[in-house]
């Protein structure tokens, strides 16, 4: 179930809201830039659905989102518990970062957790299946996807180096909860 918990940047202990409600999320996410919404597989895709079957499914939500911004490229990723670069996947954006290019994820299976941080708060927003999320260029965030990873996306590049984190040295995350993976 996707979930927003929002704090105060500088009290990781006392959430200032709690929700799963998905139209609060999406209207407390739009109010800081952050467009979230729920896209619908046209037809039920197998776990282990191929990364041509899974674009296929989404294919007008995709091309929607293309016709808007562009892209250059388009691609499915997974993680898994038991991939060798599982743990190292999970540090790569553990920290506070940001792009310079939108980072648009879908989220085809699974969850993870963007920590978006904006106007002296942390908006700790679980995704789940049937989410897309865009984060403005400049968004500054982390990403947890806890110790167990598991998810499938699909991921959006209008330019090559999009994707690549510049990390503020702040250690605000480590301060925050981490994410302990999606409750069963
Ligand atoms: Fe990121």
């Amino acid at each position: 179930m996707t979930t927003l918990t929002v704090f105060a940047d500088t009290d990781p202990q006392t959430p200032l809201l709690h929700t799963d409600d998905f139209d609060a999320i999406q209207a407390e996410l739009a109010a800081i830039g952050v467009p979230l919404q729920r896209w619908t597989a046209s037809e039920q895709l197998a776990p282990d659905a191929s990364s041509e079957t899974v674009l296929k499914a989404y294919e007008g939500s995709v091309a929607a989102l293309n016709a808007k911004y562009g892209f250059q490229s388009v691609d499915v990723m997974g993680m898994h518990p038991d991939h060798p670069q599982a743990g190292e996947a999970r540090q790569k954006f553990l920290a506070e970062h940001v792009h310079h290019d939108f980072e648009i994820r879908f989220f085809v299976d699974g969850a993870g957790v963007f920590y978006i941080r904006k106007n002296g708060k942390v908006y700790m927003t679980e995704c789940t299946a049937g989410d897309l999320i865009e984060l403005p260029a400049h968004t500054t965030h982390w990403f947890d996807m806890g110790p167990r990873p598991l998810f499938k996306a699909i991921r959006f590049f209008t330019q090559p180096e999009g994707w690549v984190g510049h990390f503020t040295g702040d250690a605000i995350a480590t301060r925050f909860p981490a994410y302990a993976g999606a409750a069963a």
